[in-house]
């Protein structure tokens, strides 16, 4: 057994037994009926081995792990124009806050928070169907994932569709100040569906194996984008991608990383490895609690932390 593996095994062992497991989201209904005890945490790293521990095979709702990909098909689509339509700074803010765009003109602080997700997602379905935009974001995790059986939880996407009020109430102030172009029920229509994509830990981690690699999956050879790029989208998400809980994730993990409230966390050691980490209990910023702790655990183990 190699260290990785070791390490994997280990930390999953400790995670399971560890009583202190944070809140499942439940404002998105379908979400709350998920086992707080699940645990499941894979890693792949540059040669393609991949250590898996706990619950790796079992899938669950990626949620706001899905902006991450949004992103890196809006800047495929419209590049550097984007940056008109939201900013890339932390926003210091819960991620479902309103109260920054009434003073920032309705442009979002960052792709991160929803705001900001909602006005990328409404640049992917430009001068398309909402079914067709759907289709291309989908396709497009399949891609990066290299697995064709990724699909969207239609019962979390109704779920969020019938409770989204505050998600509403973003896309109709954004869209006041002509942020948001399409009618706003297409574009939280697809909102709602590609934060419903399921996926397991094992697909999750190699989805991100393009961040992890300067733009290119090395198991498929494919280049997703310019090395440039995926540093680009690695430092957003080391600096947005847990919210008003970013400095406390760089403070501790020292990785770029993505959480999604359920439970699940990507992050990206730049040459070294592609990490996904589910455990469905959040802490007071929305970011499970479990996930980072494995993986303050795993990055100290390994000396993977970027600083
Ligand atoms: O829009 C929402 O509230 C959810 N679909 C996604 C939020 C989320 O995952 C926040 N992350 N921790």
């Amino acid at each position: 057994m190699t260290e990785l593996e070791r390490a994997v095994r280990e930390i999953s062992e400790e995670m399971r037994q560890r009583p202190d497991r944070g809140e499942v989201a439940s404002y998105i209904p379908e979400l709350a009926r998920v086992d707080p005890q699940a645990f499941g945490l894979v890693v792949i790293d540059a040669d393609g081995n991949v250590a898996a521990g706990g619950d790796s095979d079992v899938a669950f709702s990626i949620q706001s792990i899905s902006k991450v990909f949004t992103l890196t098909l809006a800047l495929g689509t419209v590049g550097d124009r984007l940056w008109r339509r939201v900013g890339r700074e932390p926003s210091g803010s819960p991620f479902n806050s309103i109260v920054q765009l009434e003073r920032e003109q309705g442009v979002p602080r960052n792709p991160f928070i929803n705001a900001g997700a909602i006005a990328v997602t409404d640049v992917i379905l430009s001068g398309h169907q909402p079914r067709e935009a759907l289709g291309e974001i989908l396709r497009f995790m399949q891609f990066v994932a290299d697995d064709s059986s990724i699909a969207i939880d239609e019962a979390v996407a109704a779920s969020e569709q019938r409770t989204g009020f505050r998600n509403s109430a973003l896309a109709n102030y954004m869209k006041s100040f002509g942020v948001i172009e399409n009618p706003v029920a297409y574009t939280l229509g697809v909102y709602f569906h590609h934060c419903a994509i399921a996926m397991t830990c094992r697909q999750l981690a190699k989805a991100g194996r393009f961040l992890a690699h300067s733009g290119r999956n090395p198991a498929t050879g494919h280049l997703v984008v310019q090395p440039e790029r995926a540093r680009r989208i690695n430092a957003i998400m080391l600096t947005c991608g847990h919210y008003d809980g970013s400095g406390e994730f760089a403070y501790r993990v020292g990785l770029p990383g993505k959480s999604g409230v359920g439970g699940g966390i990507l992050a990206v050691a730049p040459g070294k490895a592609s990490i996904a980490v589910w455990s469905p209990g959040l802490d007071a910023a929305g970011n499970s609690h479990l996930g980072r702790i494995a993986l303050e655990a795993l990055t100290r183990r390994m000396g993977w932390s970027i600083f």
